[in-house]
């Protein structure tokens, strides 16, 4: 595969020529990405993700009150009043079965939005990770993938689901015109490959998870290839673009 690949550190950086016209893939692994891709395999109808919490009020506002959850975080803590926060393991069936959830969340939905004038907008995590592999052989251009990071940082475990979907995707061998994100990213999942939910755990953010007393929900999200769910961003909204939801799950 000859397509120029691009890595992106976090999503304070992201400019609208970034993704013009680009296949977009955005990771945030802890838990963003892991919490959307839950929701759809649970049957959830859509998730909408919105930058703030005063985009999810307005979005709201317009809903049928029985229809919607109001589901997101702010530094890793569930905002008061909201019905969910951003830990996969509150996104059960029973809980998310039919509804429309509007998700805000500090980094992974912040990145989304900003992926708004690609061409197609695909969401990943190690969860999905083979399954949007292949959803990638099957476009030509140019890819941006945008890890979600921490505010303006960079995060160890999103640069690893991104390297280790760049490593399939080119089946192992970096072409010469790939972007020096791509470059790290790929050598980073090199380096690691036999030991990603360990290096997941030792992460910035699985620290902040575990004081929270999220612990389980990094090996859930270190999870490789548990399920083919692929949610991609149709006008707004997160559905799963790969057939039924639970017949995909692997888990
Ligand atoms: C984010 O968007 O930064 C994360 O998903 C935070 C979290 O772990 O809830």
């Amino acid at each position: 595969m000859n397509t120029i690949i691009d890595v992106f550190a976090s999503a304070s950086s992201i400019s609208d020529e970034d993704v013009r016209n680009k296949i977009v893939v955005v990771i945030d692994v802890l838990r963003s990405s892991s919490t959307i891709i839950t929701a759809l395999i649970n049957g959830a109808k859509e998730v909408i993700p919105v930058e703030d919490m005063s985009a999810a009020g307005k979005i709201a506002q317009n809903l049928d009150s029985s229809r919607y959850l109001l589901c997101g975080e702010k530094d890793g803590i569930t905002i008061d009043g909201y019905h969910l926060g951003n830990s996969p393991f509150e996104y059960d069936e029973d809980v998310v079965k039919g509804k429309t959830l509007i998700l805000t969340t500090t980094n992974g939905t912040k990145a989304i939005t900003k992926a708004q004038f690609a061409k197609k907008v695909i969401i990943a995590g190690f969860n999905n990770a083979d399954a949007v592999v292949e959803e990638l052989k099957k476009h030509n251009g140019e890819i941006a993938i945008i890890c979600a990071g921490w505010k303006t940082r960079i995060s160890l475990e999103d640069q690893l689901c991104a390297g280790y979907i760049i490593r399939k995707l080119m089946q192992g061998v970096l072409p010469d015109n790939a972007r020096d994100g791509a470059r790290m990213a790929f050598v980073i999942s090199e380096k690691y490959e036999n030991q990603i939910t360990e290096i997941v755990h030792l992460s910035n953010h699985a620290m902040r998870l575990i004081e929270l007393g999220f612990e389980e929900d990094i090996a859930y999200c270190s999870q490789l290839n548990s399920t083919t769910v692929i949610p991609v961003l149709k006008e707004g909204t997160l559905i799963n673009d790969n057939g039924s939801e639970k017949s995909n799950t692997v888990r």
